[in-house]
């Protein structure tokens, strides 16, 4: 299935709501923009398709922020999510819980690596992140966490202490707790220490500086095996099993953040397999939910058992937690990753549009300066921020959903697992087609991201 066009792209249904919405939503959280190209409404979606409240379809290669791994409106999620809801919307999360939270710990604990048996539910990434924070400070009594520049984590006080961007951190100086500290991540393209495509360790010597300079406070790393916001940021081969074998020698806890990577995007289950990693804690959410709001924090047992039995009131908890209908989400969406194969199907179909993204770079080796990425979630680097951000709105007009990472030069593709060959062959037309009519509305806008 590919888009259809039917009105102007925002039509007049979407721009009614942007005005509506104007004069109802804080104006810091929906970019409306001034000049009206962005952004459409979404009415409905299937599979890789969205339709918007005019009628157009769109191609949708964000997975929306990487959620739609099983596909928009997967049919046996839905199902699921239905018959949950004809039975038991809500429960007590953490006091009489329901049976489905029961049988999705169970899957978790199955599904995720080595001995990460005892989880913690949230609903949103940055809940999961807290969760690892709070676990890591409870198990050895240190406060202090070693995070990555560029590195993205969530929003929430807690998570921002980790996540690196000045922009979302200095507005709320005095607020954002001190315990993160940052160093380099492996970025090959600026080694400055020529890792090229295998890790030669050195750059983990700054990773290695400071659990020595902090011996005393630093408890865990937070890591995402690749980066995801920060703009599909592949460390080379070796780099995060480096970094697991520091942790052991200097009794640090790793913290995988795999909220964006995990339940197959990168043609793994886990990013972190890809180096034969098990964290110590890991942090799962987005595509887990099938499009239903969860997320969960693995963790090994002596872990779990550093928080102690609860004698009546969680030490951790919130009214939603373990959600019934969330959890019936989950559980079909996981089975529908299993049944689909799509950590193998991810890896199969990201090599193609890995091998498309590459041809097109030798089409245009003016513009575009680096493909990156893998499985599917990849990204293309441009020569200036300016035609990724005007390519975000000329793709639009041409039926595709995507969104810049990083600094705004790269352009990421993280499209729904499921999706078809004929579909990336689509994408890369337009974009092909975009970049040699000059990307006509190339006056980028920052606030367009993910
Ligand atoms: C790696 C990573 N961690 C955490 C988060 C935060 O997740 P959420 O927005 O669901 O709180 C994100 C969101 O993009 C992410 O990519």
């Amino acid at each position: 299935m590919l888009p259809v066009r039917r009105t102007a792209i925002p039509g007049p249904n979407s721009l009614a709501l942007a005005d509506e919405l104007r004069r109802s939503e804080n104006p810091q959280i929906t970019f409306l923009d001034p000049l009206r190209r962005f952004p459409v409404f979404w009415e409905s979606a299937s599979g890789c398709l969205v339709t918007d409240a005019d009628g157009n379809t769109y191609l949708d290669l964000t997975a929306a922020f990487g959620v739609a791994g099983v596909g928009h409106s997967n049919p046996r999620v839905v199902e699921a999510i239905q018959k949950q809801a004809g039975t038991l919307i809500h429960g007590m999360g953490d006091v009489h819980p329901s049976g489905v939270k029961v049988r999705l710990a169970e899957k978790i604990a199955a599904r995720a690596p080595g001995d990460l048996g005892f989880v913690i539910f949230g609903l949103n990434g940055g809940d999961a992140v807290e969760a690892a924070l709070k676990s890591a400070r409870l198990f050895n009594g240190k406060p202090g966490v070693l995070a990555f520049r560029a590195g993205y984590h969530g929003l929430t006080m807690g998570a921002l202490a980790v996540t690196e961007r000045a922009d979302f951190r200095e507005p709320f100086s005095g607020q954002v707790p001190t315990f993160g500290r940052h160093v380099p991540y492996c970025e090959p393209r600026e080694c400055r220490l020529s890792c090229g495509s295998r890790c030669t360790a050195a750059c983990l010597s700054f990773v290695e500086d400071a659990f020595r300079d902090h011996r005393d406070t630093l408890g865990a790393v937070i890591v995402e095996p690749l980066q995801g916001r920060g703009g599909i940021i592949e460390p080379p081969s070796g780099w995060m099993a480096g970094l697991r074998e520091l942790c052991d020698r200097y009794e640090i806890l790793l913290i995988a953040d795999e909220i964006f990577t995990g339940w197959g995007r990168t043609g793994d289950w886990w990013a972190c397999d890809a180096d034969a990693v098990v964290p110590d804690i890991l942090c799962m959410g987005k595509a887990m939910g099938g499009g239903f709001p969860i997320s969960a924090c693995a963790m090994r047992p002596g872990i779990a058992q550093a928080w102690g039995e609860s004698t009546g009131e969680a030490l951790h908890t919130s009214t939603f937690l373990g959600h019934p209908l969330a959890c019936a989400a989950s559980l079909a969406a996981i089975s529908e990753i299993e049944r689909l194969d799509l950590p193998h199907r991810a890896k199969a179909t990201g090599e193609y549009f890995k091998m498309r993204l590459f041809e097109l770079k030798d089409r245009f080796p003016e513009q575009i300066a680096e493909v990156r990425g893998r499985g599917l979630m990849l990204g293309l680097r441009f020569d200036k921020k300016e035609t990724a951000l005007g390519l975000v709105y000329d793709l639009l007009q041409r039926g595709l959903i995507v969104l810049p990472a990083g600094p705004g030069d790269i352009l990421e593709f993280v499209p729904p697992l499921i999706i078809e060959t004929g579909q990336i062959d689509f994408a890369l037309n337009e974009i092909a087609a975009s970049l040699n009519a000059g990307y006509p509305s190339g006056q980028g806008n920052k606030n367009v991201t993910g």
